[in-house]
């Protein structure tokens, strides 16, 4: 969704209406699933061509790549989680606050699938959306690992909080952000 001069001079000059905060929100959310879509294939090819500790390797290397190349100027897009990883895609205090919402949220029974949030913070339309762990996750996530693989990931992510996980469990989010004084040289 493009927009017009005269609705960011809006945003600009009175601040970003609700509409298009939404309108924006709207053209950050379709960034997520090709960038989702990348990831999952990159990491199955990888398991099938040398299995878990192969895919470890190609997440390390690939992940930021991938992130890089969906981050569609003035988006830029990653993952983000309260227990990280790569201590790289570690949540803001923005981010750490929404992450805690998602909890409460699905806590009050609300599916992860589709769960949501945007804001204008700081000049930039932020926008999250939850990420559940589904069953290809649990093999470098889950509770139980294999004794290599864990071997493989205390050496590449000595700080390493991203394990223990359960099936459906909230993993992290994506999470996508844009300035609004950049949406001006957009067009
Ligand atoms: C083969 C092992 C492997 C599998 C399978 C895997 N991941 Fe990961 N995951 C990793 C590695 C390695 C990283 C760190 C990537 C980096 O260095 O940026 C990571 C990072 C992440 C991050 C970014 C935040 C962080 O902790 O650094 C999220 C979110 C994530 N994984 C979710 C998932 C989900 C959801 C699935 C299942 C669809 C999944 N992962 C499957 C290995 C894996």
């Amino acid at each position: 969704m493009r927009m017009t001069a005269a609705v960011l001079s809006l945003l600009l000059s009175a601040g970003a209406q609700a509409e298009d905060v939404q309108a924006l929100t709207a053209e950050g959310l379709a960034l997520i699933p090709p960038f989702q879509q990348q990831l999952l294939e990159t990491v199955k090819a990888a398991m099938q061509a040398g299995g878990p500790l192969k895919a470890v390797e190609a997440c390390q290397l690939q992940a930021p790549l991938i992130a890089a190349e969906h981050s569609r100027a003035p988006w830029r897009v990653g993952r983000t989680s309260l227990q990280v990883r790569n201590p790289a895609n570690a949540a803001d205090a923005w981010e750490q606050d929404v992450l805690r919402q998602f909890a409460q949220r699905a806590a009050a029974g609300e599916p992860l699938a589709g769960m949501q949030h945007s804001a204008v913070v700081a000049g930039e339309v932020r926008v999250m959306q939850a990420i559940a762990l589904g069953e290809p996750c649990l093999a470098c996530h889950g509770k139980t690992l294999k004794p290599e693989l864990a071997a493989l990931l205390d050496q590449r992510y000595p700080q390493d909080q991203a394990r223990g996980y359960e099936l459906g469990a909230l993993r992290g989010a994506f999470t996508l952000r844009r300035s609004l004084a950049d949406a001006g040289v957009s067009q």
